[in-house]
């Protein structure tokens, strides 16, 4: 009986230690997704390029825009995602509150290599970001709706947009991904693990 009991007590022990682990996960994945959506946004809901996206975002995908003659692509986008990101969408399906979203556009230089005809990334024209927002933050800036913030930036200056309106700029091109929160998710394969 005390064996029993003493190994019954090892277990939940064990067991209280697992959960308190998943909610502290859990809680991390939040809370750093809550940290990025601030250094990609400001209080009143200007966003910019956060400086560290290349070090500290994870990749998501990327995308090769064809020539529109002859081979090759002629644009290679790399899309980021803020710290956190992927294991929350994997396990809510869903963006967490905070999340970020970039894009970079390149243009491509296009030549003969070892494995083919391929394209690589030339000059960095600008970023796309998207800001999750759950709480409809901004309700009177043209730039915050639908639950995301929505800006374009040229490469000469990641803090300062020059888009105006998210419905004009930016959500005509993505109604084709409005199923799946206005993002591109079938390009993205660390979102499906
Ligand atoms: C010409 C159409 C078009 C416009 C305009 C456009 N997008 Fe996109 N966007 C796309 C497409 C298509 C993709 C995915 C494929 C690709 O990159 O070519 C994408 C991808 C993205 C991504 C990567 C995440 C995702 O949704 O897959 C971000 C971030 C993004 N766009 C933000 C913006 C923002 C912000 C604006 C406005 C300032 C904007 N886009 C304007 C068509 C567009």
């Amino acid at each position: 009986m005390k064996a029993i009991g003493a190994a019954g007590l090892a277990v939940m022990v064990l067991l209280g230690i697992a959960a308190a682990a998943k909610r502290s996960s859990i809680w991390a994945a939040e809370s750093s997704a809550a940290t990025a959506g601030k250094t990609a946004a400001d209080s009143e809901g200007h966003l910019r390029v956060p400086d560290d996206y290349r070090t500290s975002y994870q990749v998501l995908g990327s995308w090769a825009i064809a020539a529109d003659d002859g081979k090759g692509s002629k644009e290679l986008h790399v899309v980021y995602a803020s710290p956190g990101t992927i294991d929350a969408y994997r396990r809510d399906k869903r963006f967490p509150d905070g999340a970020v979203l970039i894009k970079e556009v390149f243009s491509t230089a296009t030549g003969e290599m070892t494995t083919g005809t391929v394209s690589r990334a030339g000059a960095l024209k600008g970023w796309f970001v998207m800001v999750k927002d759950r709480a409809n933050r901004h309700p009177g800036n043209p730039l915050w709706g639908d639950g995301w913030g929505w800006s374009w930036f040229d490469a000469t200056d990641p803090s300062r947009t020059t888009s105006t309106d998210y419905k004009v700029d930016c959500q005509s091109c993505h109604v084709p991904a409005q199923a799946s929160d206005w993002v591109y998710v079938d390009g993205y394969p660390p979102l499906k693990r």
